[in-house]
C-alpha cells in the first residue's frame, strides 16, 4: 500500500513529538521538519524506541519555502502527502516582549513559507497549532469558537491570531486549501513510557514543568501567581489537557479534513473543565503522593483569572474527546520529571 506521509513541521518538540507518535499509530508516517532551535537530537531516539524505528526527519528550517517545497514533492513522488501540520514556532510568552521581531519573522514567516511550499507541491490539508491566547479573557467561559478575538496581549498572541487570518485568507483564495486551526488549551503531561516529554530549556515560565522541577528540589519553591483572583479559592483556572490527548485530536482533524469538503475551521482543543492552580497542586500531592512546596506570591502581568473550553464543536465534528484525567496527565508529568533526573 502507498505510503500516507504527513509532515510535521516543529515535530521534534514537545506537541509535535507526541503527534507524530500518534499518527505513526494510526497508520500514517510522520515526517518531521524541525531546526532545533527549541528541541533536540535525542527526541528522535525517543520517538524511534517508542515507534520502533527513526522517523522520517529533516533539519530544516521552514522558512526557507523552496527547501520545504522540494522535501514536499520527494515525498510526493514516494506515496501520498496527506497533509501538514505547522507546530513549529516560538512561542514564549515573556519572550515575546522582548523579542517581538523574531516572533513574527519565525511565527508569521514560516507559515507564510509552508503556504507557498504547499501550493507549489498540491498540498491541499493544513493543520495549525493554535490557543486558546486568541481569546484573551472571554466574557462567557466556557469558551466556544464564536468568542470574540481580543486584542492581543502579547507579541507571541498576535502572531497566532495574524497565522489564523492569513491561512483563513489562503484557503479564501484557494478552493483546494482546507485548514483547521486548532485552539490548544493548556498542554501538559507526556507519554507515558518517559520516552518523550517536555523538554525543559531554561527557567521554566509554565506550571507544570516549574511545579515538577520544585517537587524535585531542583528549584525554589512553586510561586503561586496571586491568591486573590475572584475564583472559588483565589487562584487562577485554566484547562489542563493531556498532550496525548491533545495529539489525537490532530489525527482526528487530519481524517475530517480529509472526509470533509471544508474550507477553514476553528476547534477549541480542552478537557472543558477549569482547574485551579491550587487545586493542580493539590491534585499533583494526590496523585504521585509527594508534596509540592509552594508560596504565594504577587499576580502576574498578563494573566487571564480563568478561562477552560467549551469542547463540544471538536467531539460533535472530529469525533474527538479527551480520554485522560488531570491526574494521568500529572502522573506522566511527574515520571518524566523522573526519567530526566536519571
Ligand atoms: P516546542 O518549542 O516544544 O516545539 C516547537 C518546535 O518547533 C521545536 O522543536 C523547535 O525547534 C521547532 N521550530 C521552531 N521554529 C522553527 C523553524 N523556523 N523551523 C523549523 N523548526 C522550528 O513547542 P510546543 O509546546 O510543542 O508547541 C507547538 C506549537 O503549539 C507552537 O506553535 C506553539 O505556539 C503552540 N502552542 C503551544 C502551547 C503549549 O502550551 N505548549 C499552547 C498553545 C499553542
Ligand atoms: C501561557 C500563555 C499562553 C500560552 C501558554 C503556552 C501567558 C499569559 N499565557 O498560558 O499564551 O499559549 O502559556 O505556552 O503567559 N502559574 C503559577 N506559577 C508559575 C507558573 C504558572 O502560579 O510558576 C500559574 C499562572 O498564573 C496560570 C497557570 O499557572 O494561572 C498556568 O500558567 P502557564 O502554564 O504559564 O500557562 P498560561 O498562562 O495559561
Amino acid at each position: 500500500m502507498a505510503k500516507r506521509f504527513v509532515i510535521v513541521t516543529g515535530g521534534a518538540g514537545y506537541i509535535g513529538s507526541h503527534t507524530a507518535v500518534t499518527l505513526h499509530e494510526a497508520g500514517f508516517t510522520p515526517v518531521i521538519i524541525d531546526n532545533f532551535s527549541n528541541s533536540k537530537p535525542e527526541v528522535l531516539e525517543g520517538i524511534a524506541k517508542i515507534i520502533g524505528g527513526i522517523p522520517e526527519f529533516h533539519e530544516v528550517d521552514c522558512r526557507s519555502q523552496s527547501v520545504m517545497t522540494d522535501i514536499f514533492q520527494s515525498y510526493a513522488a514516494q506515496g501520498e502527502v496527506i497533509g501538514v501540520i505547522h507546530f513549529a514556532a516560538y512561542k514564549a510568552v515573556g519572550e515575546s516582549v522582548k523579542k517581538p521581531l523574531e516572533y513574527f519573522e519565525n511565527n508569521i514567516g514560516s507559515t507564510v513559507a509552508l503556504l507557498g511550499a504547499m501550493n507549489a507541491s498540491g498540498i491541499s490539508n493544513l493543520i495549525f497549532s493554535s490557543s486558546c491566547t486568541v481569546y484573551g479573557q472571554p466574557r462567557k467561559i466556557p469558551v466556544n469558537e464564536n468568542a470574540p478575538i481580543l486584542t492581543a496581549e502579547s507579541p507571541y498572541g498576535f502572531t497566532k491570531q495574524a497565522c489564523e487570518r492569513l491561512i483563513k485568507d489562503a484557503c479564501k483564495s484557494n478552493a483546494s486549501l482546507s485548514a483547521c486551526l486548532l485552539r490548544y488549551f493548556n498542554p501538559i503531561g507526556a507519554h507515558p513510557s518517559a520516552l518523550i516529554g517536555e523538554l525543559p530549556l531554561g527557567h521554566p515560565s509554565n506550571l507544570i514543568p516549574y511545579l515538577t522541577q520544585a517537587a524535585a528540589g531542583l528549584r525554589e519553591p512553586l510561586t503561586v501567581f496571586g491568591n486573590d483572583y475572584p475564583t472559588d479559592d483565589g487562584t487562577c483556572v485554566r484547562d489542563y489537557i493531556h498532550v496525548l490527548d491533545l495529539a489525537a485530536a490532530h489525527v482526528a482533524a487530519l481524517q475530517w479534513l480529509e472526509e470533509n469538503d471544508a474550507s477553514c475551521e476553528a476547534f477549541n482543543l480542552g478537557t472543558g473543565q477549569g482547574k485551579s492552580v491550587s487545586e493542580v497542586i493539590q491534585a499533583f500531592e494526590d496523585a504521585n503522593g509527594i508534596v509540592v512546596p509552594y508560596i504565594y506570591g504577587p499576580r502576574r502581568s498578563g494573566d487571564v483569572t480563568a478561562i477552560f473550553a467549551d469542547a463540544a464543536k471538536a467531539q460533535r465534528e472530529l469525533g474527538w474527546k479527551c480520554e485522560r484525567s488531570l491526574e494521568d496527565s500529572l502522573r506522566d508529568a511527574w515520571r518524566w520529571q523522573k526519567k530526566l533526573a536519571e
